[in-house]
This record gives structure tokens, sequence and C-alpha cells, in this order.
């Protein structure tokens, strides 16, 4: 189904088919009859133009290099069916594009700069039969972009992306001293026709490997201040999962009749209808569960009187993801120790987001949160201070776990692989945008803490845009505090 196919190659019927053959007479006839759907009205998307300052960002970083970026491949699910296509994030950011297959060339020019090509999967062949024989053919996916429209739309040459490999090689055959870099893992056909090329730069497989780690650290380097598009995307994304949360609240009834399942049903079904997907799967832990980070078999019951921690992001069609977190009580009002947890769960956040600004140490807002939740933890009884002590060696980290907060963007735990100095290690810029997330978690069978707190896990989280003055909430259109989110569930439920 994903194999390739050359253009002037037949395409057969496949095994266990129920139709044996195609006679000569219906093969020439679908050859006919069809109009001329080509567009010729199509202008440079706005997208587009922010993509190539992008771009010329890549084209200024590596004077004189081919620069290889490939949107990646379909994987099989089972048999002869795929997953969902998702375009490499990287790719997105620099075409506005998101075909699968589809990859872009920059190549160095002799005056300096470098001329972009997009290899892209064009429309299918009515001569061969493509169009309607084989899995990918436009009768079964439906209609894509031709070559022009697409170029007209991304303001980019484009080229046929089943001749992307053969072309490469003959590029780097042509000038084997060109330093050649590609981002690797995407496309292993693109990996492999690299590695078989003899360019130079890539006969040492560690220099090669070299080349290309370096290129992945500069993508994401480059994508950690975001452009005023995006911040729109994001902006989009989290008004998207206002909506998603809301939807849940609305329908916790279904819930507490079911499991978690329909929780994570009415939230995609929210990101599917207004968004691309979910950004990463959902967590919908209730009760014990919300002590799993990373919870999401979901396959739990919801039960009255327990908490539910929804950590959920919708995705924009465009790839940029939300990604935010509340905690709820399933039967819309806190007890005293769930409210005793969250508020100082509440207040770590808040001292998180106050800490985020322009300038400021990217570790600052997480130091300020787990001071807060040291001092709750303390106070309890929890742990014994003093609290230099417990923050010097960590002690908290038993109940809280997790760093307070990561980039956001075209990936939910944006740019994680961009160099130190520039992220965790680096310094807060207006354009950046985060969340802050702190929690605190009792496992179910902890004996270091009392009874009451066992199997209970609270986290608030929220995408937090550095801006030339301090910050903003993207997700504010969500409450946060204790009061409000009661008032916010009473005023749902009617
Ligand atoms: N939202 C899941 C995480 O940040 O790991
Ligand atoms: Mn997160």
């Amino acid at each position: 189904m994903s194999e390739e196919r050359k253009p002037d190659k037949p395409v057969k019927g496949r095994k266990n088919g129920l139709y044996r053959g195609i006679s000569e007479e219906l093969e020439d006839g679908m050859r006919r009859g069809w109009s001329d759907t080509e567009r010729h009205d199509l202008e440079p998307s706005e997208q587009s133009g922010y993509a190539a300052k992008r771009r010329k960002a890549v084209s200024a970083a590596f004077p004189g290099e081919r620069i290889i970026i490939p949107a990646g491949r379909l994987k099989t699910r089972s048999n002869d069916l795929d997953y969902n296509f998702r375009a490499a994030s990287d790719y997105a950011y620099l075409t506005a594009d998101q075909t699968e297959n589809s990859v872009l060339v920059l190549e160095p020019q002799p005056d300096g700069g470098h001329a972009a090509t997009l290899y892209l999967l064009p429309r299918s062949n009515r001569e061969n039969g493509e169009f309607w024989l084989d899995g990918q053919g436009e009768l079964w996916v439906g209609r894509r972009r031709s070559l022009a429209e697409a170029a007209a739309e991304l303001g980019l040459e484009t080229l046929d992306s089943r001749e992307a490999a053969q072309r490469i090689a003959e590029a780097v055959a042509a000038a084997p001293h060109v330093i050649t870099r590609i981002l690797r893992g995407h496309d292993a056909l693109l990996d492999a026709a690299l590695a078989e090329a003899g360019a130079t730069s890539r006969q040492d497989a560690d220099a090669a490997e070299r080349l290309d780690e370096e290129l992945k650290v500069f993508m994401h380097g480059l994508r950690l201040v975001k452009d005023d598009w995006e911040i729109e995307q994001l902006r989009r994304a989290c008004e998207i999962t206002t909506r998603g949360f809301t939807d849940v609240v609305r329908e916790l009834a279904q819930a507490v009749a079911t499991s978690e399942r329909w929780i994570e049903g009415t939230f995609w079904r929210r990101a599917r209808v207004e968004g691309n997907d979910v950004g990463y799967n959902s967590i919908c832990a209730s009760g014990p569960n919300a002590t799993v980070l990373h919870w999401t078999r979901n396959n739990g019951a919801v039960r009255p009187g327990e908490l539910l921690l929804l950590d959920a992001g919708a995705e924009t069609e465009a790839l940029y993801s939300a990604d935010v977190t509340r905690t709820l009580p399933i039967s819309g009002e806190f007890n005293e120790i769930q409210r005793r947890i969250y508020d100082a769960v509440y207040d770590a956040q808040e001292a998180g987001i106050a800490a985020v600004k322009p300038g400021a140490n990217f570790r600052d807002f997480h130091e300020a949160a787990q001071r807060v939740l040291a001092e709750r933890l303390i106070e309890w009884g929890l742990l014994e201070g003093p609290l230099e002590r417990v923050l010097e060696l960590g002690l908290q980290r038993r109940y809280t776990l997790h760093g307070t907060g990561h980039m956001l963007g075209l990936d939910v735990h944006d740019c994680a692989d961009a160099r130190c100095e520039e992220y965790v290690d680096g310094t807060l810029r207006p354009g950046m945008v985060q969340t802050v997330e702190p929690g605190l978690y009792f496992q179910p069978d902890d004996e270091t803490v009392p009874a009451e707190y066992r199997g209970i896990g609270v986290r608030i989280e929220d995408d937090i845009l550095v801006t030339a003055h301090g910050n903003e909430n993207l997700s504010a259109g969500l409450p946060r505090q204790a009061d409000e989110i009661e008032a916010w569930m009473r005023s749902l439920r009617g």
C-alpha cells in the first residue's frame, strides 16, 4: 500500500481481491472522462511567508552546505493499514506543508544562499491507473494538490518526491566536497540513500552523525522563540483545549456511568473537530490513577468523591499543541484534604508563573514552585526541615516527581534537543512559550504519608508566553483557583 511505484508501471490488483482482473476496456475507459480540476487561483498562504523567513535562518547558519529536511513516511499499523500521518515538526516549520514522503532540500548556490526545492507527492497518475488501483491513489485517499498548486500556495519550487533520493544522490555525486546534512530518523529511504551517496563529508559515519546532530540541535534552538504566527496558533490550541475541558465537565455523568475512556473520547472529539488531533495522548486519570504521571490507559472507573486529573491538549491544523492540566472534584466540590493539597499546588503554580519573565533564568520558575511545595510538605509533617536542606537534597521529589515545566510549540515537549545553554541553563526571551505544571502525588501504597493523603494526585498546568515585560497565560480561559473551579463546574452542570 505504501510501496513506491514508478509512474509508468501499471498497478495490479491485490491478492484475495474479489475482482480477478481488469478488462482492457475498463482500464482504457478509466483513463478518460475526467474534468480538469487544476486550480490556477492559488496564492501563497500566510504561513508560507513565515516559513520562508525560517528557511533564511537555516540558510544563514549553514552557508555552502546542503540541508535535507524530510517530512517522514507512512508507518504501518497492521497488515495493509497505516497510522494517520503526522509530518515531522521541523519539516512543517520550514515548509508550511504536511504531505507524507516529502522532503525539503536547501541546495547551496555559487553566489551564496540556498535554493529551496520541495519534493512532494504529486497528483495520482491516471494513465497507468495508479489513481484508482493503488492504495495511496487519490480515489482511495482523496485529492492531493498538484505540484503547481503546491508551488503557488507554499512559494516553493516543487518536484516529484519519488525522484528525491535519486536527485539528491546525483547532486552529491556532482559535488562530493559539499557538506550534506539530513534530519535523521524520519525517512529511512533518504537516510540510506545518503549513507550510500559517498559525499566526502559522509564517508566517515561518525562525522556524518555529528553533522546531522548539529542540524537537529540548531533546529530546536531556532524554534525556541516563536514568531507571531506561531503564538496565534498556540493561542488557538489553548482555546480549543478550553472548549474540550468544558465538554468533559458537561459529560462527567456519562464518565461516571462508563469509565475514563468517555473523558478521553469527549476531549478527542473536540480536538478533531476544531483542530488536527490531540497533541499527545490524553491523561484522563481518576482517583489513584492521578498519581501515575503519564496514565494514558484511561480504562479506570470515575468515582464521585475522587479527583479527576485531566492532562490534555488540542493540536491545531498547523500542528501546534496546547498542554493543559486541571484537577477537578468529580462530585463538583473538593473535600478538606483534597483542597489542602490542591491549594498547595495552586500556590506553587502562582509562584512559578510569577517567575516567568524575560531575562529570568529558565530554572527560576521551577525553583520557585518547588520551594512552595517543599514548605507545605514540611508544614504537614511529611518531610523534616529545615527547608534549605530539603531543597538541597531534593527530598520533596518523592511527592513532586517531575520538572515543573517545558517548552511548548509544534511538539508538546518542544525544542528538547536545543543546547542546554539556550534552554534549561539559559534565560527566557520574549516569544518563548512554556508550561508551568507543578504537582503533588501521594501513591496509594506510600507508607510515609497518613492514609488520608494516599491515592491523591494533583497537577495544575498552564501555557505561558514570555512577553516583553512579563508573561501572558494563554490557557487562562480555564479556571484554576479552587473556588472558581467549583463555581465553573456548578454552572456547567446547571
Ligand atoms: N502533558 C504531559 C507532559 O507534559 O509530560
Ligand atoms: Mn506538560
